[in-house]
């Protein structure tokens, strides 16, 4: 069997999938995160270990006889994970969704000759979550730590260090440090000198399906795995995750709806990105690319609506299920009233922290329905609004595979297919997220599949849901005029 294991924001998910892409079993621990002050997001890296130690247990307590071929390791883009000379951590990782490196972010333009000049590098821009920006934050305002600083690591490689002792990262996470020539996949060494950083700080980077050490003594004691398993590259939960969703060949999509939320393609060529608003990282496919848009709105404006509706019915918050059934008595459009989802500011396709959300078109005859569809039909119009920037540099749209806990709702499905025009899809296993890319991955590493190509052909679809031409005519109505209201408000934006 194939084990993929996930390092997440809010948990650890081991996976075991078998040759055919089966999953047997998995299993989650779940820890937090520290906010030390606000904006800032930060996780001891051994509650990682800790986290994966006990998930991957209970694995094998469910699968006892399991014999695991191979290890795939996934993981939450972007965190700063800074060791020493002898591989000790420093200080707690920061995380993808910190915010408190903006200055470093202006110096990284400044010295990388403007977005320009990253753009011509790395083909992204150094956005505010990357690891690079992390790195600069370090060096401004712990020069004493700075000073031991020798390796910088993502959170999944550093569980790769403990598995195997090797320090190795892949092109995925490579290309989320915004340090990395993603149009060559390899280090942007030559940023890295205009940034006065020293290319001996990141890892060897390897392409994601290659066997990047094996479970050492050590890691064999600590996780209970077969020392000398081989453990592959794997990838970024957000890029891997289309692998296990089945998004491969031009067209397809996959739209994510999680806290946050992401439209993802595959790609043959590295598209040029305009003026960087969208991510174009390397895929974990190695003759393929990857291009994203992250929004930082989607499930949690239903969370959000979910609990102020609870608050003043005493308490007690409706579930996401009953959420739905009260969007569901609401019509397509929700009666005129558009719902503006940047609650927590906004990354793609609007790079500004300071964007609000709003309701907009309200009147005394909206009820409850009408406000729980327009936050469905809100967050479903920024899903599109990404994807309208990767309209733009040519990428089309045949099928989308929809993946998150939003996409456990057959209605904002259909909103997704009726928008988009085309059909939803769900697939066996998307629902896993990065660990079931993983462990596909892992089983490419070992043979199981010729090609990361193959393995995510062999995911298999289980719902569909089909355009209403109709409901999509009154839907894209609303989206010209959604479209139009992000740079109406900008000046309400305190
Ligand atoms: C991707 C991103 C998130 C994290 C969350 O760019 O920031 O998807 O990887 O896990």
């Amino acid at each position: 069997a194939l084990l993929g294991i996930d390092i997440g924001t809010s948990g650890c998910k081991a996976l075991l999938i078998d040759a055919d892409g089966a999953v047997l079993a998995s299993c989650t621990e779940t820890y937090g995160l520290s906010q030390p002050h606000p904006g800032w997001t930060e996780q001891d890296p051994q509650l990682w270990i800790e986290g994966a130690r006990v998930a991957v247990a209970g694995i094998l307590a469910r699968k006892p006889d399991v014999e695991i071929v191979a290890v795939g390791l996934s993981g939450q883009m972007h965190g700063l994970t800074p060791l020493d000379e002898a591989h000790k951590v420093l200080r707690p990782a920061i995380l993808w969704n910190d915010q408190r490196n903006g200055p470093e972010c202006d110096e990284i333009n400044e010295r990388a000759g403007g977005i320009e000049g990253l753009l011509a590098r790395t083909n992204n821009r150094m956005l505010v979550g990357y690891t690079g920006g992390k790195i600069l934050w370090m060096r401004n305002n712990e020069p004493a730590l700075f000073s031991r600083l020798r390796h910088v690591l993502n959170p999944k490689d550093y569980l790769r260090l403990v598995l195997t002792g090797e320090l190795a990262t892949e092109v995925s996470d490579a290309s989320g440090t915004g340090l990395f020539d993603t149009r060559k996949r390899v280090w942007a060494t030559g940023l890295l000198g205009l940034l006065g950083l020293d290319s001996s700080l990141l890892p060897p980077c390897h392409e994601s399906h290659v066997v990047s050490g094996r479970v050492s003594k050590s890691g064999a004691a600590l996780f209970g795995l077969p020392a000398g398993a081989p453990v592959v590259g794997g990838g970024g939960d957000s890029v891997i995750q289309t692998i296990g969703s089945g998004v491969i060949a031009p067209g397809e999509l996959q739209t994510t709806i999680g806290t946050a939320g992401i439209v993802a393609t595959a790609l043959d060529e590295p598209v040029a990105n305009p003026d960087g608003r969208l991510q174009v990282f390397c895929n974990v496919a190695p003759d393929k690319w990857h291009c994203m848009g992250v929004s930082l709105n989607a499930g949690g404006a239903m969370d959000w609506l979910r609990a102020l509706l609870g608050s003043f019915a005493g308490g007690d918050t409706p579930s996401a299920e009953r959420m739905v059934a009260i969007a569901a008595e609401a019509p397509v459009g929700s009666r005129g009233l558009l719902f503006l989802p940047y609650l927590n500011g906004e990354r793609c396709p609007h790079p500004d922290p300071s964007a609000r959300g709003g309701f907009v078109g309200l009147t005394a005859r909206h009820g409850a329905a009408d406000m729980a569809r327009s936050v469905m039909e809100g967050v479903t119009h920024s899903l599109f609004d990404i994807y309208a920037l990767m309209e733009k540099v040519g990428i089309g749209r045949t099928v989308i595979k929809a993946s998150g806990g939003g996409a456990r709702s057959a209605l904002w499905r259909q909103m997704q297919a009726d928008l988009f025009g085309c059909d939803v899809v769900t697939t066996e296993g998307a629902a896993e997220g990065g660990a079931f890319g993983a462990a596909l991955i892992a089983g490419v590493g070992v043979g199981v599949w010729p090609s990361a190509i193959e393995a995510a052909r062999s995911c298999r679809p289980v719902t569909r849901e089909t355009a209403d031409a109709a409901a999509g005519e009154l839907l894209r109505k609303a989206f010209e005029i959604y479209g139009g209201l992000y740079g109406a408000l900008v000046p309400s934006f305190a």
